[in-house]
């Protein structure tokens, strides 16, 4: 009997190994399997500054968010265009809260500019402890972004991060799921420090995912306790009530960031908000228009399969109206590209939908995709790795998925695409729908 299971479970091993070995024969890759979780430690005083970060908040200026052990410190944030020189100062907020048995340091939030474009900035949180440094992003194009969902802190997301910063861009977008925390909040802070090299010296612009959510029925019944006060993006200045939904404009390109876990239907705020978001966008500043969600509307994965439906059905159509470019979607641990579409079919003016939940994890890849695949899907692959959108000017950008070859990656999948905006088969007017897709351009 044992032996017939053990013969029986190296047969589906080697059925469900099938498709890999076949896929690794193509290109010499061998997929690697998750790897181990990295708990970065403290090691500077309790009054000095960990976990720093910063984002986007309006035309010009930056928000610097930190993370104290101490209560005494100030919310301060020093800065300057030279070295240890810091002609410019800002003062801000602070927060903290609890979850269960665990209270956060003390959270330091400081907006600070106006900013020039393209300047690197020094600066120092809370008048002692280490020096940083930034780069704003450019006023026009062009301009490079980074996207990376599904991040974790594991080994894997190290070498994600590594990648990343071996190329410069200027800002990193990305679509849910950040620490992996999952309630255990010194993951939290223990995430704040492995990201502090990278997210200290670039803008991260983020948006929530199901690992965000850390709702416990009764005491913390609406959840986002930790990401709220950790990450707080400028969704106020885009009109947004809630920090789960909100857009922002940076070189000629207004990106809107979708909140799959918080209410979305037509009588929503946030279905209200994006109709009014989409209204306010004027293709002349920003040629570009791309939008970020978490669970996948268009999927080939056997992982989470329909999750992202129900949001697809109630908002799809305001992104195709709009003529949105291009939608980042994550949760799905694997990499996918596919063609323009709108309500599952191709069609020249609906956006590119690209799933790009392969920033390393934990929980490990998404193997298996459907057979055969949709002729919607252009591309797909289950690895871990990150994408680089370089918006060119107002009519052309350019998109790369970097496969993380362990120390190195690999760039497996480059496309050039074409704005909506300067398209000639579609045309230029928001609200008139097209119903008749002709000849296909470029992507
Ligand atoms: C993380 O990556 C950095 C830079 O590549 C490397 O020096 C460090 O050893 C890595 N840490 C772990 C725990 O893998
Ligand atoms: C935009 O960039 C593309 C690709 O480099 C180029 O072919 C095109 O001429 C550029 N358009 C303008 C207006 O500069
Ligand atoms: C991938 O990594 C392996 C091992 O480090 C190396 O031998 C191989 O050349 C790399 N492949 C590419 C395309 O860089
Ligand atoms: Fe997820």
């Amino acid at each position: 009997m044992r032996k017939l299971c053990l013969c029986l479970f190296s047969l589906l091993l080697t059925i469900s190994l099938f498709p890999l070995l076949l896929k690794a024969k193509d290109d010499d890759f061998v997929r690697q399997p998750p790897r181990r979780v990295i708990f970065t430690h403290h090691d500077r005083s309790d009054s000095d500054p960990q976990q720093v970060h910063i984002s986007l908040v309006g035309k010009d200026h930056m928000k610097v968010s930190w993370v104290t052990d101490s209560k005494h410190c100030s919310s301060l944030v020093e800065y300057g265009k030279e070295s240890g020189k810091y002609n410019a100062k800002a003062n801000g907020e602070h927060t903290s809260y609890k979850y269960f048995f665990y209270t956060s340091g003390k959270i330091h939030h400081v907006t600070i500019g106006p900013l020039e474009p393209s300047t690197t900035y020094f600066y120092r949180c809370g008048g002692s402890g280490p020096e940083f440094s930034f780069k704003t992003p450019p006023s026009t194009l062009p301009l490079d972004f980074v996207v990376v969902g599904d991040l974790g802190q594991t080994e894997w997301t190290n070498s994600t991060l590594d990648h990343i910063q071996s190329i410069d861009y200027d800002v990193l977008i990305l679509p849910g799921d950040l620490s992996y925390a999952d309630t255990h909040q010194p993951l939290w802070d223990s995430f704040g420090r492995i990201v502090e090299p990278y997210a200290s010296r670039r803008p991260w612009m983020v948006t929530e995912g199901n690992h965000e959510v850390e709702i416990f029925p009764i005491i913390y019944p609406t959840g986002f306790k930790a990401y709220n006060a950790r990450w707080p993006m400028p969704y106020q200045e885009s009109g947004s009530t809630s920090n789960l939904y909100y857009s922002f404009e940076v070189a000629g390109t207004h990106v809107i960031m979708l909140g799959s876990y918080v209410e979305f239907d037509a009588d929503s705020d946030q279905y209200k908000w994006l109709q009014a978001d989409l209204a306010k966008i004027d293709r002349k500043k920003t040629p570009w228009v791309v939008a970020l969600l978490h669970a996948p509307w268009y999927n080939t994965n056997t992982a989470h399969q329909g999750e992202g439906e129900t949001m697809r059905l109630a908002m799809e159509e305001l992104l195709y109206n709009a003529q949105v470019d291009l939608v980042f979607q994550g949760h799905v641990h694997a990499y996918e590209r596919f063609t323009r579409v709108y309500n599952n079919k191709a069609d020249p003016c609906g956006p590119i939908y690209i799933t790009i939940g392969d920033g390393g994890n934990r929980e490990g890849l998404a193997l298996s995709f459907e057979d055969p695949a949709s002729p919607l899907s252009l591309y797909r692959e289950p690895s871990f790795g990150h994408g680089r959108l370089k918006m060119v000017n107002e009519t052309h950008a350019f998109w790369g998925w970097h496969r993380n070859n362990d120390s190195n990656f690999v760039v497996k999948d480059q496309v050039w695409l074409q704005s909506l905006s300067s398209s000639k088969t579609c045309s230029k007017s928001v609200d008139q729908k097209i119903t008749s897709p002709s000849t296909k351009d470029e992507l």
